[in-house]
């Protein structure tokens, strides 16, 4: 699939994915999320990438949100359906076996703030604005903002976000939780890969198995997370990389994980 408003790149194992609509602040069009369903499946299946970040093309904004004048039109067959393949594809991201990092670099609006949501660690940029505007143009959030962002932030600024659609800037972001990190905008993706970096220096299976573990204890009770905690952590000694990382260990000298 030859990709009109998405960039993709794979550097030592990190794969940047970049929304490219820059005219339209990035927002997210019907060919837009369905490039992005295609990208996220070809990372998925490739060992190679350790880590991913997703970012926007530009200096002013990650995501302005779904695609309003595309969306304007739509009946309510047409709205669900909308809704139902944005959340697929967000769940995929959510899904996928590496590690993601949203790497904010303006509005993250609407179904901007929702994709951040879908990653695993969120990094923004000073001018980064967060917000679900959505009850402004008379529609609920519909790419999983109701339920994401209230496990990132808890329920009570997740509806005040969600009731009120207005905006937060970044440090506040970074005040209830919903960003990890602020940096200057020129800083920020440099940091991200930096994270990356580090996080692909680690052995990948454990990486993956800690991200599986985490995202299915956000979904069930305690009991049913600890014991499935305990699955992937036994899994953990039939590989290499466990053998390697505890020799590594007792001989002093740093790790060198194939994983496998
Ligand atoms: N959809 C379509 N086009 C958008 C867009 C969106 N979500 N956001 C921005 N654009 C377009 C603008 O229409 C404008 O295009 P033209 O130049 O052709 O007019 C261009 O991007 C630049 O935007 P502005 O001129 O508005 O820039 P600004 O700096 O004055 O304002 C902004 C920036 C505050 C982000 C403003 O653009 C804005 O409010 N955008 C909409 C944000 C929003 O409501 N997002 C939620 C969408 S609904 C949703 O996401 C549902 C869901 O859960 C899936």
């Amino acid at each position: 699939m030859d990709y009109q408003n998405i960039l993709f790149a794979v550097e030592d194992g990190i794969a940047t994915i970049t929304i490219n609509r820059p005219k339209a602040l990035n927002a997210l069009n019907q060919a837009t999320v369905s490039e992005l369903k295609d990208v996220v499946e070809k990372v998925a299946a490739d060992k190679a990438i350790k880590v991913v970040i997703i970012t926007g093309a530009g200096a002013k904004s990650f995501v302005a949100g779904a695609d309003i004048k595309e969306m304007a039109s739509k009946n309510a067959a047409e709205g669900r359906e909308w809704g139902q393949f944005g959340q697929n594809v967000f769940t995929e991201i959510e899904n996928l076996p590496q590690p993601v990092i949203a790497a904010i670099n303006g509005f993250a609006l609407g179904g901007g703030c929702e994709l951040s949501c879908a990653c695993d660690i969120r990094y923004a940029a000073e001018n980064a604005k967060f917000g679900q505007p959505e009850v402004g143009l008379g529609i609920t959030p519909g790419f999983g903002g109701t339920q994401r962002l209230t496990r990132v932030v808890g329920r009570g600024h997740a509806k005040e976000l969600i009731y009120t659609g207005g905006m937060i800037d970044a440090e506040k972001a970074k005040a209830i939780g919903l960003v990890n990190e602020v940096f200057p905008q020129e800083e920020l993706m440099p940091a991200a890969v930096k994270l990356a970096k580090k996080i692909a220096k680690n052995a990948p299976i454990a990486v993956q198995l800690s991200k599986a573990a985490i995202n299915r204890g956000i979904n069930c009770d305690v009991v049913t997370g600890i014991a499935y905690e305990a699955e992937v952590f036994g899994l953990c000694f039939s590989t290499a990389d466990q053998k390697e990382g505890m020799a590594a260990f007792c001989e002093k000298r740093k790790a060198t994980f194939e994983g496998k």
